[in-house]
């Protein structure tokens, strides 16, 4: 996808999840319409969707909402992508996943992804929200931008 286009995608998907979960106080219904609509709105997405901190286990990411293949149920802070996205409170884009140490294989078809730690109002950790392609290197400066005000402006504001 071409780089502008792909930027309108972005701030057209934004604006469509404001609208969308505007006025809706549960994360679960703002989860599941976050990663509905951008899984549908990019061609290079294979699987989107959250691993939320487990109360039960705070050191632990259980499944949350997603779209695509069947995902792992559950991520050990420090271990794979997500993991290490939780335990470092930050951004991880990765280009070729079997090549990340630790990386947690659910479906052995996603080759790149990005996680992005989701901070409440508070700033506490509540979840990460993972994308997977199922080409090499396809998420760049400008899905990470977008993602991450995107996880902003639906569970940080
Ligand atoms: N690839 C992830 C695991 C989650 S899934 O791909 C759905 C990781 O290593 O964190």
């Amino acid at each position: 996808m071409e780089q502008d286009a792909k930027k309108d995608r972005y701030k057209e998907t934004a604006k469509e999840i404001a609208a969308v979960i505007d006025g809706e106080a549960n994360v679960i219904a703002r989860m599941a319409t976050v990663s509905n609509i951008l899984h549908h709105a990019f061609d290079h997405y294979f699987w989107t969707g959250f691993y939320l901190v487990d109360p039960e286990k705070p050191e632990e990411l259980v499944i949350g909402p997603y779209q695509g293949t069947m995902g792992c149920l559950r991520i050990p802070f420090g271990k794979g992508v997500c993991g290490a996205a939780a335990a470092q409170r930050k951004t991880q884009r990765v280009e070729d996943v079997h090549a990340f140490p630790g990386h947690i294989a659910c479906d052995a078809r996603s080759l790149s992804e990005i996680v992005v730690p989701v901070l409440d109002k508070k700033g506490g950790l509540i979840a990460v929200f993972d994308v997977d392609s199922d080409q090499k290197a396809m998420f760049d400066e400008i899905d990470q931008q977008a993602l991450e005000a995107i996880i902003e402006q639906s569970f940080g504001e």
